[in-house]
């Protein structure tokens, strides 16, 4: 059998899913003085290192071995963090392709100064690729969503990987298009 042919059996051999609880992930962190911007407030790169680890440790974890950083859309900062604020980022993969996954993520900061139930203060959406020892992409495991929610999620996943292919498209066009007209920008 030649390389390629052994190549082509393992890519469409089937993985066995695995589900969504396998590889949620929470990571919690008290935030200091050291992580303020300069109105004194949590700087936002802070959370999104946050937001960025956790993704990557339910990435590693529902692939099986090491996944990269792809993208990271939609981060949005709901409310100010403040200093003494124990922050909780809970991540879970919504949705697999054939070698990336879509992990959601939902931060949310218990105030060190109220007795008040932790406030959502941030969200975001990162696709993974889970890579081999060369770098290249390797598949992963079909997600398999176990409650209304996570079907919700990996509904609204699909959709947000439709748009994101159609926008790369149509900006690869316009760009063969302008170069193709004699533009150098
Ligand atoms: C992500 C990476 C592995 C993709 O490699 P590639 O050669 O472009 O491979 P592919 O085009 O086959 O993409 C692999 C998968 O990632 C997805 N992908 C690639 N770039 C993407 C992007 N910008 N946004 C969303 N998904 C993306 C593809 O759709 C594909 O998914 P699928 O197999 O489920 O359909 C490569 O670009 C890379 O190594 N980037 C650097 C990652 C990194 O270092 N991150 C840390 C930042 S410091």
């Amino acid at each position: 059998m030649t390389d390629q042919a052994t190549t082509a059996e393992a890519d469409s051999a089937e993985i066995p899913g695995k589900p969504i609880s396998a590889s949620r992930t929470t990571l919690s962190h008290i935030m200091t003085h050291s992580d303020t911007n300069l109105l004194g407030t949590v700087h936002g790169g802070v959370i999104m290192k946050l937001v960025d680890d956790a993704a990557g440790a339910v990435a590693g974890r529902h692939s099986g071995g090491p996944a990269v950083t792809a993208s990271m859309d939609e981060m949005a900062f709901l409310e100010p963090v403040r200093v003494g604020d124990l922050v909780h980022v809970k991540a879970q993969v919504n949705w697999t392709g054939r070698t990336s996954m879509e992990v959601g993520v939902r931060v949310l900061a218990e105030r060190w100064n109220e007795s008040t139930p932790p406030t959502q203060v941030g969200s975001a959406y990162l696709v993974f690729a889970a890579v081999d020892a060369d770098g290249k992409p390797r598949r992963v495991p079909p997600v398999i969503p176990e409650t209304d929610r996570d079907r919700r999620r990996n509904q609204e996943a699909q959709i947000r990987r439709t748009h994101r292919l159609a926008r790369r498209r149509a900006i690869m066009e316009l760009r063969a298009k302008r170069a193709a007209e004699g533009f150098d920008d």
